[in-house]
């Protein structure tokens, strides 16, 4: 019986199951081809079985770019004496089902980076081969030659606990394909390529990779992607990498990893690396994805660097659709490909390498919108604005002001809804509205339902708490002599006091939208405030800011709209090729 671990969504499970061959109808829905066309192509299915038996270790050596010789040495659970000659059959697989017959359904959740039961055998058939294998109960290894296929020699060797395969001569006898290898420099650097992606698609194992004797690269194995990719890329790019992460939904779909940013772009997609459950995929729309969360900040024709893990339920992952397991199927692509978009945007929006003004999007507004009580929604986090200095006036609309990290542009009317709002809440919290008394009093008729508000004690006191004096004038109308001197200014009386009237009304009725304070004041606020259109001077847009800059929440309006949006200077840097 042999030990397979098996990488799932639930952690590592290990279980004893021995190889056998596979029913013919689980063998015809495997994806048929060629598994063995490079030196490449055979380090990584090597690599893939030395992580499936749970390796901690693995070293892979190769000479003249893997052609006279590829040796992949692991330190997982081995292979059972008596199953070594079974491995390198064709379809013999431990890694379907567990303890019964294998079934074509098995297929359809794959946990395990192998499943067909084809390397060892499509390497043997082109290559000579030595393994030897010991698990951790067989007191001795076993040993097997074999070239085109055939068993040459078979028998016990002492070994250590683990599994090296020794591949010679490649394609030596298949001259069709030996006439396709390139130079062995090519051959080694795609090796490198494929050795670099496992080491940061597993960064709690141990990589060492030796081309012509020498060691060209070595993780550490201490589980951390940041020091993986030190050594696969760089030290110098490891530290410039952003974190990236979210959880879309525990146990269906994740997204981790570490992003560049866009002052790191390549001219090929060869420091970019997207895996799926850990396994290395060329999905193009995966890539694309990527990408698009670079748009507008990296030059066209460039890209960025990186390293991203999908973490599906591999229900949802159909990975039986290529030869060489090299591209997958989803169930939910465009849930996937969004996910996927919007994690890495988010990880460069989070530096200010993208502007925050898209964080604009009309849902988030909406959600805000007419009622929440204003909530700790800084783009930044909670906070203060930091200081600024107006620049101008834009459109008659925006404020322009400069910060230490970008251009802030302000909605007037939004910023000066949002002071006003703030003081009020304040002094109605504190007892302390002050009232403006109106020259010439003003009578207001009342609606039905108005009158009928009036008629309660509480709302003529929560009015007048509001700074509103006011006496009855008939049946269906009051006399208004002061209104909250807050919102005085050029605000009509009338009006003021039926918006007062409307937000204490519509709290009384409940709901989700907010305490009558709160109403009040966002009703009121919003009338009082700048219009668009309306010009202001200088000092005008300077002390609305300076006012906002001491108001305790500063993202957001009364009614969830966004105050300002940042241009961060990296931002601006980058996009003018100044980063
Ligand atoms: N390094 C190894 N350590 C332990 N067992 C191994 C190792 N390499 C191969 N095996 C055993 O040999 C079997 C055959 O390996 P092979 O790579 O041919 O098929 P597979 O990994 O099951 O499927 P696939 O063709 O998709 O790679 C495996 O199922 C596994 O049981
Ligand atoms: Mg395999």
């Amino acid at each position: 019986m042999g030990l397979v671990r098996l990488y799932g969504r639930h952690g590592d499970i290990i279980f004893p199951m021995g190889i056998r061959i596979l029913p013919p109808e689980v063998v015809a829905r495997i994806a048929a081809g060629e598994v063995v066309t490079s030196p490449a192509a055979v380090v990584k299915e090597l690599i893939e079985n030395a992580l499936d038996a749970g390796a901690t270790r693995i070293e892979v050596e190769i000479r003249r770019g893997g052609v006279d010789l590829i040796r992949v040495k692991d330190d997982g659970t081995g292979i059972p004496a008596d199953e070594v000659r079974l491995a390198f059959q064709r379809h013999a697989t431990s890694k379907l089902a567990v303890g019964s017959r294998p079934t074509a359904a098995d297929l359809g959740r794959i946990v395990t980076l192998g499943f067909r039961g084809e390397a060892l055998a499509a390497i043997a058939q082109a290559a000579d081969v030595t393994l030897i294998s010991r698990t951790r109960s067989d007191p001795a290894g076993r040993f097997i030659r074999l070239a085109a296929g055939n068993v040459l020699e078979e028998g016990s060797r002492p070994a250590a606990p683990g599994t090296v395969v020794t591949v010679r001569n490649l394609f030596a006898h298949l001259p069709a394909r030996r006439r396709f290898l390139r130079d062995p420099r090519v051959e080694a650097a795609e090796v490198a390529q494929v050795v670099g992606r496992f080491a940061l698609a597993y960064p709690e194992v141990e990589f060492k990779f030796l081309s012509e004797g020498r060691v060209r690269l070595q993780t550490a194995g201490d589980g951390q992607l940041r020091s993986a990719a030190a050594e696969v890329w760089g030290d110098s790019v490891a530290r410039q990498l952003i974190e990236a992460g979210r959880v879309v939904e525990p146990g269906r779909l994740a997204v981790t990893g570490l992003v560049g940013p866009p002052a790191l772009h390549r001219p090929t997609r060869n420091e970019l690396a997207v895996f799926v459950n850990r396994r290395w995929v060329q999905n193009r729309r995966l890539y694309a994805a990527f990408e698009a969360a670079y748009v507008g900040v990296i030059p066209a024709g460039r890209h960025p660097v990186g390293v991203i893990n999908l973490l599906l339920d591999p229900s949802e992952v159909d990975v039986n659709v290529h030869p060489a397991k090299l591209e997958v199927r989803f169930v939910y692509e465009n849930e996937v490909l969004t996910a996927l978009r919007q994690t890495v945007r988010e990880a460069l929006k989070a530096q200010g390498y993208v502007p925050d003004l898209e964080l604009a999007g009309a849902a988030d507004g909406a959600q805000l919108a007419f009622g929440l009580e204003p909530a700790a929604s800084h783009p930044d986090g909670p906070g203060r604005l930091p200081r600024l200095r107006v620049i101008g006036q834009f459109e008659g609309k925006f404020i322009l002001a400069e910060g230490p990290d970008g251009l802030y542009v302000f909605d007037q009317h939004v910023v000066h809804e949002r002071v006003l709002y703030d003081a009020f809440r304040r002094a109605l919290a504190a007892g302390q509205v002050e009232t403006q008394g109106l020259l010439d009093p003003v009578a207001v008729e009342l609606a039905v339902h108005e009158a009928a508000l009036l008629a309660a004690p509480d709302a003529r006191l929560k009015l007048e708490a509001a700074g509103f004096i006011f006496e009855n004038f008939g049946p269906d109308a009051v006399l208004v002599r002061g209104v909250p001197a807050l919102f005085a200014g050029s605000a009509d009386p009338t009006a003021l006091f039926k918006e007062a009237v409307a937000a204490i009304s519509a709290a009384a009725e409940g709901g989700a939208a907010g305490s009558w304070e709160h109403r009040l004041a966002a009703r009121l606020a919003c009338r009082r405030a700048v219009k668009a259109g309306d010009p202001l001077t200088e000092r005008d847009m300077q002390d609305l800011i300076d006012r906002l800059e001491s108001a305790e929440l500063v993202s957001t309006c009364p009614h969830g709209r966004h105050i300002f949006r940042r241009l961060p200077s990296q931002y601006l840097a980058s996009a003018f090729g100044r980063a």
